[in-house]
């Protein structure tokens, strides 16, 4: 552990790779007697600060801290907290974490929530789901399950369908399996596809390529005609699905992750004809090795039948969430020590750019967006100067930046402007519209009046 600085976990990103092989591990120690190990955390405190909705998470992780040992206060409703009396997430964690517990779990249905309890908590924080963002306890259950199946990670081919869009879950799995050089197909219910900010980190981040499909292409899927997508790795040294294959064709599938369609999240729109996973598709040839996985709760996305079918695991999935979250909270405590080195980003600098005047992340439902900016200013990574695109630091949204202003002069111009080309990067301030620009002060004349050029 970093020596004098708190984990969190955040997003997946949080744990490097061999971390993760290595809580594994301790996960499988922990599982072959649940109960031995009530020594490890005695006298420490879990918060389950739940401000949405849970069934596994919750109770899984207080299931973990009570059986290594600790305690737990929680807080299951928002309305049963001072945040229904207009209390700010920051002080709520920082009053919780101040002395009432060691470490944080917290669920939060704005995205990006979970990075504000971790920068405002003196506390480890594990986000337990925020928003539409991530959900990465629940990859690391997944990654866990699909791992003792398949007795490997790297290289699976792995299709993800439903709600690829607010399920949060798909979308820490998605980077996960990224990383260990899986090969995607999307499967989503059509309006649900794979936010355009998943899609563009696999592609920058992993070498990830999205590649149209037809939902033809996986035959016997209930639901009809959605549009498929596969997300092909690119690197030479990655394995490609299609290589033997005719294009467009899925030959194999290790896994099949369904979820739910996220009605808490939609506006209202219907789910008729929404992917369903039946025997009849099971019995697909292409389904032969394949494990059936869901975070749950299922609603009738996959047929009570398939339940007694060998390749469903995903009761096994919540199950393993008791020694995974074990496992973790142990180490985030600094209970056990992995030997592994934590993720480059942990030592690094993230590059953040917190004054970034008046750019808004444009993600509606990013926590930004709702806490009060005052004590929240937005904070961005730039991801590309041309044309500007910068990724909110919470919710991981890129907002596109179609102005650049210099913090000397006051002045903005257009991004590709010439001038704007000569402001020097520490000294840029980036705005998505003139109104923006001109609410911050800035001016397309600049402080002395002159004739803008
Ligand atoms: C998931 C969640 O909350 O995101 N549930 C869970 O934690 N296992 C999935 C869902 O609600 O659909």
């Amino acid at each position: 552990m970093g020596e004098g600085r708190k984990r969190d976990l955040v997003s997946i990103d949080d744990l490097s790779t061999e971390e993760i092989m290595e809580l594994f591990r301790h996960a499988d120690g922990f599982r072959a007697d649940l109960r031995a190990w009530t020594h490890l955390c005695q006298g420490t405190i879990m918060a389950t600060l739940f401000f949405e909705a849970s069934t596994r998470t919750r109770l899984s992780f207080e299931s973990a801290m009570l059986r290594l040992g600790g305690g737990k206060v929680t807080a299951a409703e928002a309305s049963s907290t001072s945040q229904s009396k207009g209390e700010s997430l920051a002080d709520t964690v920082r009053v919780v974490g101040g002395g009432y517990a060691d470490i944080l779990v917290v669920r939060h249905p704005r995205d990006g929530a979970a990075r504000v309890a971790a920068k405002f908590a003196s506390v480890p924080v594990i986000n337990g789901g925020d928003g539409a963002h991530e959900h990465p306890t629940q990859t690391l259950c997944d990654l866990y399950t699909l791992w003792r199946e398949k007795g490997k990670l790297e290289g699976l081919d792995v299709v993800l369908c439903g709600d690829l869009r607010y399920s949060r879950t798909i979308h820490s799995f998605a980077y996960a399996l990224a990383r260990f050089k899986a090969n995607i197909v999307t499967l989503p219910y059509p309006g649900f596809e794979m936010p355009d900010a998943v899609t563009d980190r696999l592609a920058r981040d992993f070498g990830l390529k999205v590649d149209k499909a037809r939902v033809t292409d996986l035959p016997g899927i209930a639901g009809g005609d959605n549009s498929a997508a596969y997300l092909t790795a690119s690197k030479p040294h990655q394995l490609a699905l299609f290589t033997q294959l005719t294009p467009h064709q899925v030959g194999h599938i290790d896994a099949i992750y369904m979820t739910r369609a996220q009605r808490e999240r939609h506006a209202g729109e219907s789910t008729e004809g929404y992917p369903r996973i039946s025997r009849e598709f099971l019995r697909s040839d292409i389904m032969k090795d394949a494990r059936v996985m869901h975070p749950l709760p299922r609603t009738d996305e996959i047929d009570y039948e398939v339940d007694s079918d060998p390749r469903s695991v995903y009761f096994q999935q919540a199950e393993l969430g008791v020694p995974m979250r074990m496992a973790l909270m142990a180490f985030l405590l600094g209970k056990i020590e992995l030997s592994s080195k934590p993720p480059e980003s942990f030592a690094t600098d993230p590059g953040l750019l917190g004054d970034v005047a008046a750019l808004n992340c444009q993600n509606e439902r990013c926590i930004t967006r709702t806490e009060q900016v005052s004590y929240l200013a937005p904070e961005f990574r730039l991801l590309r100067e041309t044309p500007p695109a910068l990724s909110c630091a919470y919710c991981s949204v890129t907002t596109e930046a179609a102005f650049v202003g210099s913090r000397g002069s006051l002045r903005y111009h257009r991004y590709n402007a010439a001038e704007a080309r000569r402001i020097k990067p520490a000294n840029r301030a980036y705005f998505a519209t003139e109104e923006q620009a001109q609410a911050a002060g800035y001016s397309a004349l600049g402080r002395a009046g002159r004739e803008s050029s």
